[in-house]
């Protein structure tokens, strides 16, 4: 066991705590405040290789581990888990599939600008009727000659309307269940494929989160990823690395709003002497630096699994459900060390506090975490 991090993982934190400073940190406030999706600087992120971290250099990737991932995501969720959200989402669930399953030509095409920035991708598996029980999908594609034939609506898609390619979970043979869903990469400017409103959010507010709506669209079948049936089983083996990536922007809004409780409690004085030195904002220091120490065991536990050909379900499940955890009741904190100053805007926690509950939401509820975890503990 060796918990020194070595000169590459230390360069990946120099590097992704620069850009979170001098890239994300201007402009934040008023991109939560206004909705507005961070474009230009997740095509900085692009240029800079954190949008195809872990994918192969040939299809234009990094090649690097999942730890330097997770290192990137704590580091850019300190400042916006907006950002962050775009990159999680176009490195663990769009390129790892599409690395891990697509054929030749579909890396070429849609892997390369994916993991290269120029372009982001979006998972479409959440529908209106099926959120935690995403076996119940209801959007259908019909075979129909050399293509299949799309239609149903998506709910809650990051990057919804900023993706150029689509993963969208199907059922091509409903009489089969979760046996007969399918997986297709769906171009944003093909006919009948239109993105519907935008969800006005509690949090990670810039990132841009739409409902899509697909009117008999007409998919190549060499869009189809892996075989007919195999929609259900890539869409959970791709959440399983996905969950560690959130776990990741959990375990970072949690330590940037320590951090932002442990700085203000050495300036803020009351009663003659920083705060800091009062026993209260000491213990509430002591407990948020050890549920973060915590996580970040777990989530670099999960991340360390899945870079040594392990089973990682349960570690990413657990890894998910506690780091959530903890950036709520950090993020909670940080704002009662804060007092009232922790109220208002400016002072950054309260976003970090409305950005951190989806992190008990996406990618499983925390409820869906335990039925990961319990099934995986009973097997
Ligand atoms: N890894 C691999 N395979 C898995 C799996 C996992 N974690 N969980 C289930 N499976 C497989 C099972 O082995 C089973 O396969 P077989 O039939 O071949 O044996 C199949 O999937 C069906 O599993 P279950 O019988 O367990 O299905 P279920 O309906 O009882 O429960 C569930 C499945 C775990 C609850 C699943 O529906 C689930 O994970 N739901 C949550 C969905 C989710 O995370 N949605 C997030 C949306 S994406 C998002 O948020 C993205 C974003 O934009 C940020």
């Amino acid at each position: 066991m060796d918990f020194q991090l070595t000169e590459e993982h230390l360069a990946v934190r120099e590097a992704a705590r620069d850009f979170a400073q001098n890239e994300l940190l201007p402009g934040v406030i008023d991109r939560d405040t206004n909705a507005i999706f961070p474009k230009d600087q997740v095509k900085k992120m692009g240029e800079l290789g954190f949008m195809g971290m872990m994918v192969n250099p040939k299809y234009n990737g990094g090649g690097m581990d999942t730890l330097s991932y997770v290192i990137a995501m704590e580091e850019l969720s300190k400042i916006d888990a907006s950002a962050s959200v775009a990159m999680s989402v176009n490195n663990s669930l769009v390129c790892w599939g599409l690395e891990k399953y697509g054929t030749e030509e579909q890396k070429e095409k849609y892997l390369k600008p994916l993991a290269g920035g120029e372009v982001l991708g979006a998972f479409c598996l959440s529908e209106p009727e099926a959120g935690s029980d995403a076996t119940s999908q209801r959007t259908e594609a019909i075979l129909d000659g050399d293509h299949y034939i799309l239609n149903g609506t998506k709910n809650w898609i990051t990057n919804g309307s900023s993706a150029s390619f689509y993963l969208v979970i199907a059922q091509t043979h409903p009489e089969l269940g979760h046996k007969g869903i399918s997986v297709f990469i769906v171009e944003k400017n093909w006919e009948g494929f239109v993105v519907g409103k935008k969800e006005d959010k509690l949090g990670i507010r810039g990132s841009d989160t739409h409902s899509l709506m697909f009117t008999d669209v007409k998919v190549p079948v060499e869009n189809r990823i892996g075989e007919e049936g195999f929609g259900f089983t890539f869409a959970m083996e791709t959440l399983n690395g996905g969950r560690i990536g959130i776990a990741a922007q959990a375990l970072g809004i949690a330590a940037g709003a320590y951090e932002l409780a442990l700085s203000y409690s050495k300036e803020r004085k009351a009663f003659g002497k920083p705060i800091s030195k009062h026993q209260a904002i000491q213990f509430k220091l002591a407990d948020m630096a050890t549920q973060i120490e915590a996580a970040r065991l777990l989530v670099y536990k999960a991340a360390w699994l899945k870079d040594n050909g392990e089973d990682y379900a349960q570690a990413s499940a657990i890894a998910k459900l506690y780091a959530s955890q903890v950036a709520m009741d950090v993020t909670v904190e940080a704002i009662q060390v804060h007092g009232g100053y922790g109220y208002v805007k400016e002072y950054h926690v309260e976003r970090l506090m409305r950005d951190a509950k989806i992190t008990q939401i996406y990618e499983g509820t925390s409820e869906i975490q335990k039925i990961v975890i319990s099934r995986s503990i009973l097997r």
